[in-house]
């Protein structure tokens, strides 16, 4: 099968190669890839950002999650059969969505959702998941609740501020000139033109930040939020109690501890609790986003979508730091 692979860490340019078919588990299914997203994640996981967390071997296929349809099922897979169209996130052990076929555990997978086309599914997974986990399993977002999220415009705050909105909430978030009509139209209700105006001297007493920017954003993050809330950040730097909940060993977890000793200073000071959240793969939830997206309550937002041969060109494009909303492969 064709796939997009690098051979060693670095910014050397992902290459198109022949690549042996993916060798499928009991409780897997063979899927043929329609579309993959990009995530800032694949070129974090290229230039070896990623190796404290996951540990890769090499040649590797890169891509984090995708949209396509099951055309073998592993001995023990019950809740898929051949022909149905799926999307989702693989584990961690086993990505490489970035290629015409991926073996992918039936817990990591859901139904497509019947309203999207498959580049549009395909935008959803790892975003979903991400600000799911996050406003949900994390913050427990309750209606009336006060969220700001960072950089609304982007592919996390896209599907972030969609989410919060539907569980009731109050949204602020942070956005350039460029992506305020975006956010806007996805419900935010206050907008934060980051490049102008400092979204701490205008917000107060949150119950909740999400952050996707890490560094001073993150640290200032905590000067808006209420006594007992929480700042959730995608970006920023594992802390202890990472460490423990991911089964770090002791010498991660004593480096994570002091990397994050400013922000475990901030918890203190502020009394807020800091989370740092690496996104897991999860059917059960792909399942209830699909709902979502096909009552209508969340949509998809996309950028731009590329044909498989350009995936390197889609790679830059991602890593410029711009894209409004998600940017897509389409492989078939
Ligand atoms: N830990 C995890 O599990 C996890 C999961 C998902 C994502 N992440 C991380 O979260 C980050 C965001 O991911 P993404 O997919 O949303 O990225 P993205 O789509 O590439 O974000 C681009 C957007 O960010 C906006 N932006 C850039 N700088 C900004 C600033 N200072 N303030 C406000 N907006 C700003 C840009 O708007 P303008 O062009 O208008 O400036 C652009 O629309 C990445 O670092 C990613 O690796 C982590």
């Amino acid at each position: 099968m064709k796939a997009m692979i690098i051979n060693q860490y670095g910014k050397v340019p992902m290459r198109l190669a022949e690549m042996p078919m993916p060798k499928m588990g009991e409780y897997e299914v063979l899927a043929e890839i329609h579309a993959a997203s990009i995530n800032p994640v694949d070129f974090k996981m290229r230039d070896g950002k990623v190796k404290l967390l996951i540990k890769n071997k090499m040649p590797l296929i890169l891509g984090n999650d995708f949209s396509g349809v099951v055309t073998k099922v592993g001995a023990k897979v019950t809740q898929f059969k051949v022909g149905d169209a799926i999307y989702g996130r693989p584990r961690k052990s086993k990505i490489g969505t970035f290629a015409e076929y991926i073996a992918v555990h039936e817990d990591d997978i859901a139904l497509k959702p019947r309203n999207l086309s498959f580049e549009e599914a395909a935008s959803i997974p790892l975003v979903g998941l991400t600000s799911y986990q996050a406003l949900h399993d994390i913050l427990h977002l309750q209606k009336g609740g006060k969220v700001l999220i960072h950089a609304g415009s982007g592919g996390v705050g896209t599907f972030a501020i969609q989410l919060a909105k539907l569980m009731g909430a109050y949204v602020a978030t942070t956005a350039s000139e460029a992506g305020a009509d975006l956010v806007k139209s996805l419900g935010a209700d206050e907008v934060i033109n980051y490049k102008t105006e400092q979204f701490q001297d205008r917000l107060q007493n949150y119950d909740g930040v999400f952050d996707t920017l890490g560094g001073k954003s993150l640290e200032t993050s905590f000067q808006i939020i209420k006594s007992g809330g929480k700042v959730i950040s995608v970006s920023g730097l594992p802390n202890a109690r990472f460490a423990k909940e991911y089964g770090s060993g002791f010498i991660k977890t004593v480096l994570f501890s002091a990397a994050s000793y400013k922000l475990t200073k901030l918890e203190k000071k502020h009394n807020v609790q800091y989370t740092f959240l690496f996104m897991k793969p999860s059917g059960n939830q792909l399942r209830v986003i699909a709902d979502y997206i096909e009552c209508g309550k969340i949509r998809p937002v996309i950028d731009r979508v590329f044909p498989f041969e350009d995936a390197q060109k889609a790679m830059e494009y991602s890593e410029g730091g711009r894209a409004k909303g998600k940017i897509v492969l389409k492989i078939r």
